[in-house]
């Protein structure tokens, strides 16, 4: 809180009395907070350990990476209020050796660039997926986001709450489509809005699935729960241009039948021959006919060369880790298998700070990673 170069902030959201006006303002916030890695239904850095080393680590280490300097300028505030005396030198020179200063002088990119504005869309309809997901059918929509990319993001807000990234499930000719599952305050009034409300949308924002790469190969979907949405659009892709693959297969894995997402499109994918369809579900009860286990029961299926294989995959961080070792046991290249990850988003275009992962911006840099570049960020607590 006393650095003279820490720029992490939170967006507060305040509506007036009337519930006519909103005010959005910016503020700072601090990575040793314990909030903020916050993500539904989880922190990704709730030790201590984890956001002392996030700081470190970004200001000695990974600030060189993304700004070409050091994130310390030496003014020692840092240890003249450090409730209980920590002296970064000390740690600094317990895990790194000294090194030669920098003599050239670096330009240093101005840290917010860019503020990002916000377009207004039109909700054209909804339709419920399960229980708690809905898809919103967006309409009027900036052109920009017609020409997003299968794996791409936006930031949505609603006056009054604060913006959330939910990924791009599907492009139609005149809009996009968000599936979204109510979790807590925003995304609860997200999919509890009527035809004809609007939203303001930023984007199409972050990386997209490298569909190219999985020409002549066989591309394998993996999928769990609300996964499927971000994986949606590139299942559209993948069998629009079918005969440009090997292969397509989709592996998709539900807590039970009734949280199945996409159930019209999962039945007509399965009826085309452009695409093989395997689900399995945890539990179910007798009038399940289908298969029951986590989703990796299903690589049983694969038969073909797996150094073949592209693979992209997106669930819930343990089931990626399980089904990420799983092709891998198979034969699937690393540089082949490509994740989706999610991490507590308040920008979306990298000037807040809580979405760092070492030294990657998952809003900038990702959220689409190849396994091989995120390297032990991948399986790595805390990070
Ligand atoms: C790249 C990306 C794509 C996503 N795509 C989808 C999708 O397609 N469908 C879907 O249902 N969900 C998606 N999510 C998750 C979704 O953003 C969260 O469920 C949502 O932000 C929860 O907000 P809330 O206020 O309803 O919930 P709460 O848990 O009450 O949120 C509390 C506070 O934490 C913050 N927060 C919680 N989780 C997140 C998060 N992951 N990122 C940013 N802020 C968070 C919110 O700002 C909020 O103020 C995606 C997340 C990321 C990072
Ligand atoms: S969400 Fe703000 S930096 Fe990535």
């Amino acid at each position: 809180m006393s650095c003279p170069t820490c720029f992490c902030t939170s967006v507060i959201e305040e509506s007036d009395m009337d519930g006519k006006s909103s005010r959005t303002e910016r503020q700072w916030d601090s990575c040793f907070d314990v909030a903020f890695a916050k993500v539904a239904g989880g922190d990704f850095r709730a030790r201590p350990r984890d956001r002392y080393r996030q700081w470190l680590t970004h200001k000695f280490s990974t600030w060189f990476d993304q700004f070409g300097s050091s994130g310390c300028v030496g003014c020692g505030r840092c240890i003249t209020w450090c409730p209980v005396r920590i002296d970064v030198r000390e740690e600094l020179a317990a895990i790194a050796p000294p090194i030669a200063p920098v003599v050239q002088p670096v330009a240093v990119e101005p840290v917010a660039a860019s503020p990002g504005t916000f377009s207004i869309a039109r909700l054209a309809s909804i339709k419920a997926e399960t229980e708690d997901t809905t898809t919103l059918s967006l309409t009027d929509v900036d052109p920009a986001f017609l020409g997003g990319r299968p794996g791409q993001f936006v930031m949505i807000a609603l006056p009054a709450f604060p913006a959330v990234p939910i990924s791009i499930s599907r492009f139609r000719s005149n809009g996009i489509d968000l599936t979204i599952r109510a979790v807590g305050a925003t995304s609860t009034a997200l999919v509890n809005l009527h035809p004809g409300a609007r939203v303001g949308l930023r984007g199409p924002l972050g990386t997209f699935w490298p569909i190219q790469e999985a020409y002549g190969r066989h591309a394998v979907v993996v999928a769990g729960g609300v996964g499927l949405s971000p994986l949606h659009g590139l299942v559209d892709a993948l069998v629009a241009n079918h005969d440009r693959f090997e292969s397509i297969s989709l592996f998709y894995g539900s807590r039970t039948p009734e949280e199945r997402l996409f159930r019209d499109d999962l039945a007509a994918w399965s009826a085309s021959k452009e695409i093989d369809v395997a689900v399995t579900v945890d539990r179910a009860g007798p009038e399940w006919k289908g298969r029951v286990g986590v989703v990796t029961t299903l690589f049983d299926m694969i038969s073909w060369d797996c150094t073949k294989v592209t693979a992209f995959v997106v669930g819930p961080e343990r089931m990626m880790q399980a089904s990420v070792q799983g092709l891998i046991s198979k034969g699937v290249p690393a540089d082949r298998i490509c994740v989706s990850m999610e991490r507590h988003m308040e920008c979306g275009i990298g000037l807040c700070g809580h979405c760092q992962m070492a030294g990657r911006f998952v809003c900038k840099d990702g959220p689409v990673f190849r396994l091989n570049d995120l390297g032990d960020m991948f399986n790595r607590e805390g990070i």
